[in-house]
Formats: C-alpha cells, structure tokens, sequence
C-alpha cells in the first residue's frame, strides 16, 4: 500500500515537474508550442493518476465528461479566431473557478449526517474559500467574458449604493462563512455563500470598463490557481495545490507586468470606474506635418536602418501582413529592420507577437522597449503603425499628463518618425501626444494598411 502510495507521488512530482518545464518554454515564442504540448503531458499523467488512487465514484460520467469536453474544446481551439483569444481566455479561468467552486460543493454533500462531526476546521475553511473564489473567479469572468465579446456594454456600469453593496458583500462572507464552519451540515450557509460569490463576482467586474478587461483576465487567472489550490487542500490532492499554485503565481506576474507597464496600480484599474474622467492637460504646441505614402516611400528608399513599432491600430487594421512585406522589400534593398514591442501594446499581452508571428515575422527582429531606446538615434527611420500611447513623449514630458511616469518607446529621439495613423485622435488612455507635433515626426494619415499597400506599391513600381 505505502509503494503504492510513493508511485502516486512520484508520479505528482512528474507532473509538477513537466508544468514548471511547460511555463519555463512558454515564455518564448519559438518554444511556447513545445511548451503547451509538456504542460499537456504532466496535466495528462496528473488526471490518470490521480484517477488510478481509486477516490473515483464512477467512470462512465468521468469518460463522458472527456468525450464532451475534449470534443468541444479541440473544436473551439480549431476555431477561435485570434482576436478572440482574450475572451477565450475569460471562458477558462471562469471553468476553472467553476470546477473548483463545484469541487467545494462535492467536498460537503457527499458527507453523512455521521460523517459531518469529523470535519476539520481546516477542512470547512478551504472549502468555503473554494467556493468563495470559485464563485466570483467563475461570474467574473463569464462578465469579462461579455464585455469583451460585445455581448455587454463595454462600459463601466456604475449605480448609486455600489460601493456599499461590494462593502456589505465582503462582511456577509465572514459571517456566513462563520456560520458554515459551525454547522456545516446546513445546506442554508452553503447555499448562501455561493449566490453571494456568483453575485460579487458580477459586481466586482460589471464596475470596471472593458478596455481594462485584460488585466482584470489575468486578475482571474491567477484566482482561479487560487481557488484550485484551495480545493487541493480541501480535498488533500497534491498536484491541484500545486497547479493551483503555479497558476495563481504567473497570474499575479502578469497582472504585475501589465499594470507597470501602464503605470497604474492595480487598486486604480480595480476602481477604474470611479475614477474621474481624465482631463484634457497643457495644450500642445506647433504643427503637425503631413506626408503622403509616396513621400514617405523616398525616404524610406534611402534608409539604412528601420524601426517598426506596431500598436492597437496594427491590429484594428489588420495590417500585420502588409508590414511583412515592406519588410522583405526594405531588406531586400539593403536596410535592416527591426521590430520593438511594448508590454503594453494593442488590448491583450502578447498581442502584436501573435499578429506578428501570423504574418511570419522572425522573432529575433522583435525587440522590447529596454532594448531599442538606448540605440534609438541609430534608427533612420521609426515606423509607428497605429501605436500611440506606447510611444507618447508626454509619458517624459509633461508632469501634468496623466500618463506620467509610464514607460514609452522613445520614438522621438529617432532621425525621422513616420505615425501611420488615421487622424490625430488620442488612443486608449484618452491623452494628446506631442510626439505628432515634433519636427522629426511626419503623419501619414489613413487606414494603416492601405497605407503600407501603398509604400509597398511604390517599390514595386521602383
Ligand atoms: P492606442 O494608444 O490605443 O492607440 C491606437 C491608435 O490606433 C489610435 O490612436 C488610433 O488612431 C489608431 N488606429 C485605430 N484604427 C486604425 C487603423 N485602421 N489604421 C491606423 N490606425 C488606427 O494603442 P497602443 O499605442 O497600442 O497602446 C495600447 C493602449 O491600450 C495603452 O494605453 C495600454 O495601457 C492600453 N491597454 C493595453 C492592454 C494590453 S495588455 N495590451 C490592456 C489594457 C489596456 P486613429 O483613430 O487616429 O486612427
């Protein structure tokens, strides 16, 4: 029995092992697929041992259940498209949060009246903080999930008495929770925790607008390892607390990153909906200088070096396949290029990599901002593709902004700055940028890819 018991967690060790060794490869593109497929294996061998410990009640839910949920699960990783992936994402933490809320649950009523008194504190506690995460891990995410998709409104939705709803919320967990841990076999205390959850979750995320619903997504993940984690020890299962633990730890770094590279705190983006609207700032002075796509071909032509920073309007114009092939044609006519990317660029992390990496750009042209702005006087040319807050001096500039202190590309310091833009609009934080108003910096103004098509066209026609 104790062999048994040491190949069982041997075998957990494995698993954890092939996890750490799947997030170590995901943190690179060129070997994120070859993560995903180790994480796969050590979450395989998990879920066959953990069944072979014998604490199954029956197979046949347990294989209909994998027929099911595999079956749609491939079929939707087939389909998703890429712009859709944070919302896919939401879905899983909300699974998540709701597996583990739903395992609190089984944890308790698969008690006997007998059974109950055996109980630990320690027990009923993880399993109320199961459910507790679970439930606001699971609703919140189901309205991260609409706010994304546009089955929601995307703004904040904000009424009189919020505050002191979430407030009261927050007090009736550790009441009814209280109130649970001394009598358990009550079915009123369990019940009532879970609306409460299901209803926090509702309220903690309805109040936070949907351009912020990324970082609240990896806000989610990292509660759903939480959430796991606690279900691995209500249930005594290793490898859930260690899954558990993982996740919640790279969720909590992502959320980090994300919010650094914003410069906002994470209370701020939590509370982004109370916040005042931003304020219009120092009004900027000069004169914007605009150059049409031909223009713009006869300097590029004579470039020896290019930098190319994308932003969200890369991805609004789905303009990424363009970008490849001024590329070839700029390398093909003895310039190098390059690409910097901001943590922050486009809605999602990660989001101008993939759109990049779909349109075949290597990944060792793509630099991040630490690496680019101490060379940027190298640059001849930056070609800012519907970026703008990423790159907007008023980050260093002006005081007043609300964007001050947040890390930019320094494109300014470039020779020449080309904006592929469609107006002089201000991007996501709402902000005016200097950078158009800079003596280096000429606007090319339109659709960012019939802009590159017509760059493009001018080579060929060359
Ligand atoms: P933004 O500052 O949002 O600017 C994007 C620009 O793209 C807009 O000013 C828009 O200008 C332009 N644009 C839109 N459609 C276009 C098209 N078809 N062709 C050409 N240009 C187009 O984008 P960014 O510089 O990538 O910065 C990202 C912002 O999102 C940051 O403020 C960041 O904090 C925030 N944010 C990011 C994330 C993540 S994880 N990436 C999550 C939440 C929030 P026109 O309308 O004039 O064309």
């Amino acid at each position: 029995m104790e062999s048994v018991a040491l190949i069982i967690n041997l075998a957990y060790v494995l698993a954890a092992g092939l996890f750490i060794l799947g997030l170590k490869l995901l943190s690179h593109p060129a070997t994120a697929r070859k993560g995903n497929l180790v994480s796969a294996v050590g979450m395989f061998i998990a879920v066959v041992v953990t069944l072979l410990d014998h604490q199954i009640i029956s197979y046949q839910w347990i294989v209909l259940g994998f027929v099911i949920g595999g079956a749609y699960g491939a079929w939707k990783a087939k389909s998703v498209e890429m712009t859709q992936m944070p919302e896919m994402v939401s879905l899983f933490n909300g699974f998540g949060g709701a597996a583990s809320l739903l395992l609190g649950w089984a944890a308790i009523s698969q008690q006997t009246a007998a059974s109950f008194h055996l109980l630990t504190h320690f027990m009923l506690i993880t399993v109320i903080l199961t459910i507790v995460i679970g439930g606001i891990t699971f609703s919140g995410s189901v309205v991260a999930w609409g706010k994304l998709s546009g089955r929601m409104g995307a703004k904040a939705v904000i009424f009189t008495g919020l505050r002191e709803l979430s407030i009261a919320h927050l007090v009736a967990f550790f009441v009814v929770g209280y109130l649970f841990v001394n009598d358990p076999a009550s079915a009123l205390w369990l019940t009532l925790t879970i609306v409460l959850a299901l209803s926090f979750g509702v309220l903690a995320t309805i109040s936070i607008g949907g351009a912020d619903m990324p970082v609240v997504i990896a806000l989610l993940n990292s509660y759903s390892g939480v959430a796991a984690t606690a279900a691995g020890l209500a249930v005594g299962n290793t490898i859930l607390i260690v899954t558990g633990l993982l996740v919640g730890a790279s969720g909590l770094i992502l959320t980090n990153i994300m919010c650094k590279a914003m410069n906002r705190s994470l209370m701020n983006v939590l509370l982004s909906g109370f916040a005042k609207p931003v304020e219009a700032g120092e009004k900027i002075e000069g004169e914007i200088k605009i150059m049409s796509a031909q223009d713009a071909f006869y300097v590029l032509e004579a470039a020896q070096a290019v930098l190319v920073v994308p932003g969200y309007g890369m991805a609004v114009a789905q303009a990424q396949h363009a970008v490849r092939e001024m590329q070839t044609l700029l390398e093909e006519n003895g310039c190098t290029v390059e690409y910097a990317i901001h943590p922050v660029a486009g809605r999602m992390p990660g989001h101008m990599n993939v759109l990049l990496a779909e349109a075949d750009v290597p990944y060792d042209q793509l630099y991040e901002m630490d690496d680019v702005n101490p060379r940027m006087e190298n640059y001849d040319v930056v070609i800012i593709i519907g970026a703008n807050d990423v790159v907007n001096p008023a980050a260093k500039e002006m005081k007043g902004s609300p964007i001050y202190g947040m890390p930019v590309i320094e494109a300014y310091r470039a020779k020449t700055v080309f904006v592929l833009k469609r107006s002089a609009n201000a991007g996501f934080a709402g902000v005016d940028n200097p950078l158009f108003f800079k003596d280096n910096t000429r606007m090319v103004l339109g659709d960012a890819k019939d802009t590159i098509n017509s760059i493009v066209r001018e080579f060929g026609d060359d």
